[in-house]
């Protein structure tokens, strides 16, 4: 049966079992977190979430908080603001980013979005308390002191990874994140995924390859070409070069296969768009152009060619391997990269055009 409850004045009509913070998003009422994420377990440590419900206690977290009938909810009354501000200023004491202390305004960072929102400055300057770069991860980049404990790393790791690589030592004003017990990373079973990267809300944890590099011209919705899987990502490109540069892959988390997870591959796999010997354009041995029987030995240059020119000296070549030596002395090799129908279509053609049944399929990588 359904709850019929009230937040900031409007009647609504919500499922059992929800929280106020999943209701409130339902309908378009922003609640601010921190250490709630949807895909993560909740853990209702950050408190600024807070919410009051009339006749009840004390204010509550909307994200640990399931809806009851008749529940009258505020979400933006003065002391739940107070409450609010007190929660973020406490955490900036101890957030050290030296490019903010400067004036320098961080990119995809909630924590100092929600300060920047309610107007939050620090009491006192912060300091740095641990070593900028204290990990020698190849891919993740972190600085501890920008962590404030939100724990959606640890979580991150443990429940989309399932790595259990981060973890909370020691207790109070002493707490920090570990990897392991206080090894590096890598020693803590890391595969270098990124999860934790894409769920820090704070750059704490950050992508090593473009940490500084700023906020991106445009994302370009993609999918991976790595395997046959087909997760969707983001690619971060600059336009400070023709066709523009990408410079970091993000995930996006609208993406129906695999949300805001990825490989190592999928995420820091992407220097290949732009090196130097990619090859972009179909490419011939020139003694293939100049129609001259193949050398015994150096078999000549690359010309590039248009891909009728190609795709004519690979026919040819296919036919008269199989009139001189049978369809059998002919082998397709396709790809997860492919398409399903890119792949039936490589079936026919091994079977109907050549006439072997040599096909196979590189399904992993
Ligand atoms: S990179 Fe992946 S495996 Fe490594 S700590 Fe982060 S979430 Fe865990
Ligand atoms: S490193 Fe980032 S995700 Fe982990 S606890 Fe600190 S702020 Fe939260
Ligand atoms: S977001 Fe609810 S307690 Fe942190």
């Amino acid at each position: 049966m359904d709850v019929k409850l009230t937040i900031n004045n409007t009647p609504i009509t919500a499922t059992p079992g929800q929280t106020i913070l999943e209701v409130a998003r339902q309908n378009g009422i922003t609640i601010p977190t921190l250490c709630y994420h949807k895909d993560l377990s909740p853990v209702g440590s950050c408190r600024l979430c807070v919410v009051e419900v009339e006749k009840w206690r004390g204010q509550s977290a909307a994200c640990t908080t399931p809806i009851s009938e008749g529940m009258v909810v505020h979400t933006e009354s003065p002391a739940i603001i107070q409450s609010r501000r007190l929660v973020l200023e406490l955490l900036l004491q101890n957030y050290y980013d030296a490019g903010y202390a400067m004036g320098d305004r961080p990119q995809d960072n909630e924590f100092i979005h929600w300060v920047e929102h309610y107007r939050v400055t620090a009491p006192r300057q912060a300091q740095p308390r641990f070593a900028v770069n204290s990990d020698p991860n190849p891919v993740v980049w972190v600085d501890f002191n920008k962590c404030i404990l939100c724990t959606r790393c640890v979580r991150a790791c443990a429940e989309v990874q399932g790595r259990f690589v981060w973890g909370v030592a020691e207790r109070g004003h002493q707490a920090q994140i570990v990897a392991g017990a206080g090894v590096p990373m890598l020693e803590a079973r890391c595969e270098s995924c990124g999860a934790c990267v894409a769920y820090c809300p704070t750059g704490a944890l950050d992508n090593r390859m473009s940490v500084g590099l700023g906020a991106a011209d445009r994302k370009v919705l993609t999918t991976c070409t790595y395997c046959g899987v087909g997760c969707q990502l983001d690619l971060n490109v600059k336009d400070d070069v023709p066709g523009g540069r990408v410079f970091r892959v993000t995930s996006n988390p609208n993406a129906p296969v695999n949300g805001m997870h990825l490989c190592v591959k999928g995420r820091y796999g992407y220097d290949f768009i732009h090196h130097p010997d990619r090859v972009l354009r179909p490419r011939v041995r020139r003694y293939l152009l100049q129609g001259l029987p193949r050398p015994e030995h150096d078999r000549g240059e690359w010309v590039e060619v248009d891909w009728d020119t190609a795709l004519g000296i690979a026919a040819e070549k296919l036919r008269q391997t199989r009139e001189q030596h049978g369809p059998d002395s002919i082998g397709v090799l396709t790809s997860a990269k492919c398409l399903n129908e890119e792949n039936y279509l490589m079936n026919k053609f091994a079977r109907q055009v050549i006439g072997t049944n040599s096909i196979d399929h590189c399904a992993r990588l």
